[in-house]
């Protein structure tokens, strides 16, 4: 019993200590996706008229906010494992493969010069995909 206490603080204390460790997978992940959100306020600024419409500033964005898309996953240990004993790995690399088709959409109708008629709906598509894995895999 004492032994399995021991094991419990041991447990506790390396949790602690991997998330102030700033190269702990979920420090990494977190300030990834951080940044991931100050580019889409960026452009969500001016899809909603918030900031005035500035074509090549929104396509540095997306751009950046693609290249961001694909950045997290390989700081999620808990999801590189497959197999049966694992199928929300599945689930959560599909949500991640959704994030990166939306932002690539918006990238190139930003490169294409499209009109802000265009550019909103796949604006829209990029933070469904964000709140659809949101609503399954972040933790409150
Ligand atoms: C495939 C799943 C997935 C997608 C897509 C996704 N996220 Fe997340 N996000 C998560 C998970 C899981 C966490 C919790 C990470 C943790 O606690 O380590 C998270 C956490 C966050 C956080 C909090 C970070 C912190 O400091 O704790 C922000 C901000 C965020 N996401 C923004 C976004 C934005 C913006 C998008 C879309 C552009 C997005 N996410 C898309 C899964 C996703």
């Amino acid at each position: 019993m004492k032994s399995l206490i021991l094991f419990c603080c041991t447990a506790a204390l390396l949790a602690g200590c991997s998330k102030s460790d700033p190269h702990s997978p979920s420090a990494l992940r977190q300030s990834i996706f951080k940044d991931m959100l100050r580019t889409s306020e960026t452009l969500g600024g001016m899809v909603r008229g918030r900031s005035a419409y500035d074509p090549a500033t929104f396509q540095a964005g997306a751009d950046k906010l693609k290249a961001l898309a694909s950045a997290p996953w390989s700081h999620f240990p808990e999801f590189e494992a497959s197999g049966p004993s694992h199928a929300s790995a599945g689930q959560f690399k599909a949500a991640a493969q959704k994030l990166e088709t939306a932002t690539t959409q918006l990238a190139a109708q930003a490169e294409a010069g499209a009109s802000m008629e265009d550019i909103r709906p796949r604006f829209t598509a990029v933070e469904e995909s964000c709140a659809a894995c949101h609503r399954v895999f972040r933790p409150e």
